[in-house]
């Protein structure tokens, strides 16, 4: 069996099969899971150590933010060319709620979300849940595949009356796009002249792929960076898998926002383990991450590949960050939600294309996050439910 980097594991399915999240459980044993965005590969070991050796002295207690805003302004120095005041740093659940939490605050029931589609689903349903009104602005695509921001499409959905906030996701899921110091320029000029608050989701920036350079919204120069209404909201969660111990980060861009986070601590406490192993992840997880960059950046060709011998109908634009493909299979004829094809006749689960919007009818996105074989196996069951 080809391995992978020693620091990820092997990625056993037996041993895969073990675990008890959401990735794991939620289909048959019979059925690969390849939709949630959970990576198959072992846990950093800084991060299991900082997690057991609090099991150990009964450590499980609220959450003290302690050492991650050094932390994760460290990884940003190192990483992310980006200086950030830690006073402007908090911790928080996860990156939903903090969205959340500060669409509740600074937008009134009724009002518009801007979103680029496809997109995330549950920015969609979530919000919708709260009251507000998603804005769509979709990404436009390229006879190539290549997804960009609409600026058109931007100035449109940001000109209707009630268009309050706009969330960017950066790196974009689950087209992989990372976004230039110019997108983000754009963006911004857009948001300003119509007064919109901006949030920005980064969630994936820790794996942005080789070739290419991740920009974090506020390091860029724009007034938008030093306004009350803009937020960066991230974490370690994606970069090290670590979905299932509840904290992420978000970034106030002015003392306002501090204010806001800072009375709303109650609503966005985060998990004391998630805060132990998000800064085990920021100061000593580089190695690893480095490990899951390269694997990831090795899957993503092997896919092009893997397509091009089992499934060449299938449209594919290798991502620019992160572990998801966004298969464009409408030339497979197997109608708007080809992942329910898929699952029922190759046994093999993949992200359902319409939930990420009217877009994504006859889409479905795969998560690489896992061994060269897995990944091969993926594909083979793909081609074998044709
Ligand atoms: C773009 C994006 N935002 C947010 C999330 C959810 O993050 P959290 O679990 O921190 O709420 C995900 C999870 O896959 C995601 O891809």
């Amino acid at each position: 069996m080809r391995r992978v980097d020693p620091l990820l594991g092997t990625c056993s399915l037996t041993e895969l099969r073990q675990r008890r999240s959401h990735k794991w459980r939620n289909y048959p044993p019979d059925v690969l899971p390849a939709f949630v965005a959970e990576m198959d590969f072992d846990l950093a070991g800084p991060i299991t150590a900082a997690v057991t050796s609090a099991l150990a002295i009964g450590d499980c207690g609220y959450a003290h933010i302690g050492q991650l805003p050094d932390a994760f302004a460290q990884f940003a120095a190192q990483r992310l060319d980006w200086t950030v005041e830690t006073s402007r740093v908090f911790a928080i659940p996860d990156v939903m709620t903090g969205l959340a939490e500060v669409i509740q605050a600074l937008t009134p029931p009724g009002s518009g979300i801007v979103l680029n589609p496809p997109v995330y689903p549950p920015f969609r349903f979530r919000f919708g849940f709260y009251g507000r009104r998603l804005i769509d602005a979709p990404l436009a695509r390229g006879a190539d595949g290549r997804y960009a921001l609409d600026p058109d499409a931007i100035e449109a959905a940001l000109s209707q009356p009630d268009a309050a906030a706009y969330l960017l996701c950066s790196p974009h899921n689950p087209t992989g796009n990372v976004w230039s110091r110019a997108d983000l320029a754009m963006v911004a000029d857009a948001c300003q002249r119509h007064g919109a608050i901006l949030l920005v989701d980064e969630i994936h920036a820790p794996l942005a792929l080789a070739g290419s350079r991740f920009v974090p919204f506020l390091a860029i120069d724009h007034e938008l960076t030093r306004a009350e209404t803009t937020f960066t909201f991230t974490s370690a969660t994606k970069g090290w898998n670590i979905a299932g111990l509840k904290c992420g980060v978000a970034v106030a861009a002015a003392p306002a926002g501090i204010t806001l986070l800072e009375e709303r601590w109650e609503a966005l406490l985060a998990s004391h383990l998630g805060v132990l192993a998000s800064v085990a992840a920021f100061t000593e997880g580089l190695p690893w991450l480095d490990a899951a960059v390269g694997q990831l950046g090795q899957n993503r060709t092997l896919l092009s590949g893997l397509l091009a011998e089992h499934l060449p109908g299938v449209g594919y634009a290798p991502p620019q960050a992160s572990f998801l493909a966004w298969l464009d299979c409408r030339d497979l004829g197997l109608g708007d939600d080809p992942s329910a094809v898929f699952l029922e006749k190759g046994s093999v689960a993949l992200g359902h294309g319409p939930d990420f919007g009217t877009e994504g009818h006859g889409f479905a996105r795969l998560n690489m996050g896992t061994s060269p074989e897995l990944l091969a196996e993926v594909v083979r069951r793909m081609a074998a439910a044709r």
